[in-house]
């Protein structure tokens, strides 16, 4: 009887470390929709539970603080200004130069360089900018592929390249392409397309993912998107759809 019970409470022991360990890898894998304070929310550096790779936990963020990272309420005379994009930025950007995207078929206009908030992106995901150089904080140690290779944008085989990347810093012009659907259509629950387009005109990466990882604007499970991509959350590539008449 005793071995029973215990074989029994083995079980139920091997269980629990089993769900943690999925619990562990989930938060790691993608956004959660409840918001970027939520432990595990991929922006909150504060707290590495969903960065186990990494050493000490948010041990890089000597602020403890979430916005920081990337906001900041008033410039300290900083040498560089990390601000020019607006936002109150407080992330280096980068400098890389890059080859934008380019097809025979496009209607919009696409900008020569990225501009405002994909440079924002940029500046963690390209790969050359540290994780850990934002507000005074000046030596990189960290980058995007010390936490997930895939999630170098773009990708360091064609680093530098947005050929490969949907169009980003191009105007979202439903007259010119008549396979775009109007700027009022709703954007899932983030309102309409015009309120993901940067100043209402441009699409850039937070137009379908929203860095915040808020409730009622990012999809659980998913990589921080505005609309889930797969059929058993709604429509098979729904995203694409929300924009795209196809
Ligand atoms: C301060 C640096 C930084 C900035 C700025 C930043 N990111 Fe990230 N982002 C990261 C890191 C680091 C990860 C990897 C986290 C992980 O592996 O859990 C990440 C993960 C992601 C992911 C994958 C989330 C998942 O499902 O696990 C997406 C999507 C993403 N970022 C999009 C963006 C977009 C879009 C912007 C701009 C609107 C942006 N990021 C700005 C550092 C940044
Ligand atoms: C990883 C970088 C990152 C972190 C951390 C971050 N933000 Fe942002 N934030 C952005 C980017 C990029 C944008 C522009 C894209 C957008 O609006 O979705 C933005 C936009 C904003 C805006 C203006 C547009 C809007 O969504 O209302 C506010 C306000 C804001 N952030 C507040 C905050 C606060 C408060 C925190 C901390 C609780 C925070 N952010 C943490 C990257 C970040
Ligand atoms: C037109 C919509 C769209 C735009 C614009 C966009 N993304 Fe994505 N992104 C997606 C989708 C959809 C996925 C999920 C792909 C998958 O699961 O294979 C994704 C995945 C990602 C991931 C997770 C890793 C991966 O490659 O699957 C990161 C990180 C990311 N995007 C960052 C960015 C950054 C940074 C930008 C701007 C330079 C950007 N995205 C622009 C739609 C977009
Ligand atoms: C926020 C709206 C939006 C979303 C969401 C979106 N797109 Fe786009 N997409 C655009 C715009 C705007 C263009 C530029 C169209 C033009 O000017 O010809 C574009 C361009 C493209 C192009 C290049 C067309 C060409 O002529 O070279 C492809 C391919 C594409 N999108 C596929 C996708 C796929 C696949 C998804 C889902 C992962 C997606 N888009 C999600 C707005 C969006």
């Amino acid at each position: 009887m005793m071995k029973i019970v215990f074989k029994i409470s083995l079980l139920a022991l091997l269980f629990s470390i089993g769900s943690l360990l999925v619990y562990i890898s989930k938060v790691s894998g993608d956004g959660m929709g409840l918001g970027i304070a939520n432990p595990g929310s991929p922006h909150n550096f504060t707290d590495d539970l969903g960065h186990a790779e990494l050493p000490a936990a948010g041990g890089w963020n000597f602020r403890e603080e979430i916005c920081r990272v990337c906001h900041v309420p008033h410039d300290h005379d900083r040498a560089t200004d990390y601000g020019a994009n607006g936002l109150l930025w407080n992330h280096q950007v980068s400098n890389a130069t890059y080859v934008m995207y380019s097809s025979s078929t496009l209607n919009g206009t696409i900008a020569s360089s990225p501009t405002g908030i994909a440079k924002m992106c940029l500046g963690c995901h390209d790969g050359t900018v540290g994780i850990d150089v934002f507000d005074s904080h000046t030596t990189a140690t960290l980058f995007i592929a010390d936490y997930e290779a895939d999630h170098q944008v773009p990708g360091a085989l064609f680093a530098g390249n947005l050929n490969r990347t949907h169009p980003i810093s191009i105007t979202y012009d439903e007259a010119a392409d008549k396979n775009l659907r109007p700027k009022s259509t709703p954007m899932g629950t983030s309102g309409t397309i015009a309120d993901v387009l940067e100043g209402g005109t441009t699409v850039q990466c937070h137009s379908c993912h929203d860095v915040h990882d808020q409730a009622g604007e990012a999809v659980p499970d998913t990589h921080l998107l505005r609309v889930s991509q797969k059929a058993s959350q709604g429509q098979a590539s729904g995203l694409c759809l929300t924009c795209h008449i196809k």
